[in-house]
């Protein structure tokens, strides 16, 4: 299929086409396809603090920083010498390396983690938390919420089967039924649905699985109390409660969401997965948790798990220099412009009129646009009853003005300390033009 040349990024359709010819949908993450706003994904060039610039020379202020892992900017000086300093010592020897003790350090110092181990992507982390999970438990029943997502691993690719306590079903053709027959999957923030999953399967359950703030619904956080009652819940029932920071892991605070609820309310996860920030723009992640249950893994313990180009120097040593910028003063800084972000994106809609939940979690936020006033959104159903066409309308108002969203209404936002006033001022002028484009979009039903 040929995809539509689009007269505002000639170099990007093109590119667009040839990358069809060879990769499946163009592309080597869906999201990145367009597929939910349509029209041609812009092909990047190069990126600089809080700007993207694309092959046809367009800039964009980034508003979706790699999807997270951007924290200091585009093509941080620190992290870029730290690396160019690193790839000429050579960029993989399959051996121990300095770099990743230390990152291993710098994430016991910030998390409650007592040991960590490192892998390549989110996916393997949650994947090898799960595997350690159940072979330190002994049980294979897992416990994930609808709208949280853990990466493309096999048994968290699973849709709520036909009543709230019955298994899962896969989310995708390709998983086996036997994968997902030993996940169930709840609503999100409903202890109802938890309590009565635990009371009559308690026994039988590994773990617990949640993101510890959600940004892959859009950004649906916790309810107050929810991750110390999962916590808790999980500790009576002898599951581990295994809290997914892939996304917000060294992003909302300088411990994660964890630092902004477990240790302010005195609870821990029992293992705790990482991604994103803490690869500095590189493939790293990692998985940690309580010291008896990472002993189980190899080569101290039974439980398998290895990789190739895990630990990789180049890759640690920018997760490293990352993680060593990312001060106070950055958290504050972000947390002060997302703030004042979501609040202009809120007024702007409710100035066109657009029915619309503004939501944040810590420094992570997204927009809601519904036909119909909403108050609040606490779990995917609700998130899925958004009209997506009035998100596509805004972002290809916002993109037409310069500025890069999430092609997906169901991302979050994410911001950098790059993001100073006078870039805030670029997107804030925007904002009613594109709010007016959500607005003139008919409800659903109505179109
Ligand atoms: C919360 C969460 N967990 C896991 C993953 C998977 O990470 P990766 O894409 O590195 O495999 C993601 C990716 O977006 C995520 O947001």
């Amino acid at each position: 299929m040929t995809p539509p040349s689009d007269p505002a990024a000639p170099g990007s359709a093109a590119l667009f086409a040839r990358a069809r010819a060879v990769t499946p949908g163009g592309v080597n993450s869906p999201v990145r396809a367009f597929q939910a706003v349509g029209g041609t994904p812009r092909f990047i060039e190069s990126a600089r603090g809080a700007f993207l610039r694309d092959v046809d020379g367009t800039e964009y202020v980034d508003l979706v920083c790699s999807w997270g892992p951007v924290l200091l900017g585009h093509a941080h000086p620190a992290v870029q010498e730290a690396v160019a300093a690193a790839v000429a010592r050579g960029t993989s020897y399959g051996t121990p390396t300095r770099p990743e003790v230390e990152l291993a350090e710098e994430i016991v110092d910030r998390t409650p983690v007592d040991q960590v181990r490192l892998v390549s992507s989110g996916t393997e982390a949650t994947m090898s938390a799960i595997r350690l999970a159940r072979g330190f438990t002994g049980r294979d029943l897992i416990v994930k919420f609808a709208g949280c997502y853990h990466g493309h691993v096999d048994s968290l690719l699973a849709a709520a089967g036909s009543g709230l306590a019955t298994f899962a079903v896969p989310g995708t053709p390709g998983v086996p039924a036997a994968s997902t027959a030993a996940t169930m999957v709840l609503p999100y923030n409903d202890r109802a649905a938890v309590e009565r999953v635990f009371a009559e399967h308690g026994d039988e359950i590994a773990c617990l699985v949640t993101e510890a703030s959600p940004g892959n619904m859009g950004v649906v956080p916790p309810l107050p109390g929810f991750n110390g009652f999962l916590a808790d819940i999980c500790a009576r029932h002898g599951a581990l409660f295994v809290s997914d920071e892939v996304m917000t892991g060294f992003r909302v605070a300088r411990s994660g969401q964890w630092g902004l609820d477990g240790a302010r309310e005195g609870w821990r996860p029992d293992l705790l997965t990482f991604g994103k920030v803490m690869g500095g723009g590189f493939p790293a992640a990692a998985f940690g948790g309580r010291a008896d249950v990472m002993g189980m893994l190899s080569p101290d313990g039974p439980v398998y798990q290895a990789g190739t180009l895990s630990g990789n120097p180049v890759a640690t040593t920018a997760g490293l220099a990352t993680l060593r910028a990312a001060t106070d003063a950055v958290y504050a800084h972000i947390d002060r412009a997302a703030g004042l972000l979501a609040e202009e994106v809120d007024k702007a809609l409710a100035e066109a009129g657009v029915p619309h939940v503004v939501q944040a979690g810590g420094n992570m936020f997204s927009v809601f646009l519904f036909d119909d006033p909403v108050e609040a959104v606490r779990d995917f159903a609700t998130a899925s009853a958004q009209n997506l066409d009035r998100y596509a309308a805004f972002f290809h108002a916002m993109l037409g003005q310069g500025i890069y969203l999430p092609p997906s209404a169901f991302e979050a936002w994410f911001l950098s300390s790059a993001h100073d006033d006078q870039v805030l001022d670029r997107v804030v002028a925007a904002l009613p033009v594109a709010a007016r484009a959500a607005a003139a979009v008919p409800p659903r039903g109505e179109a």
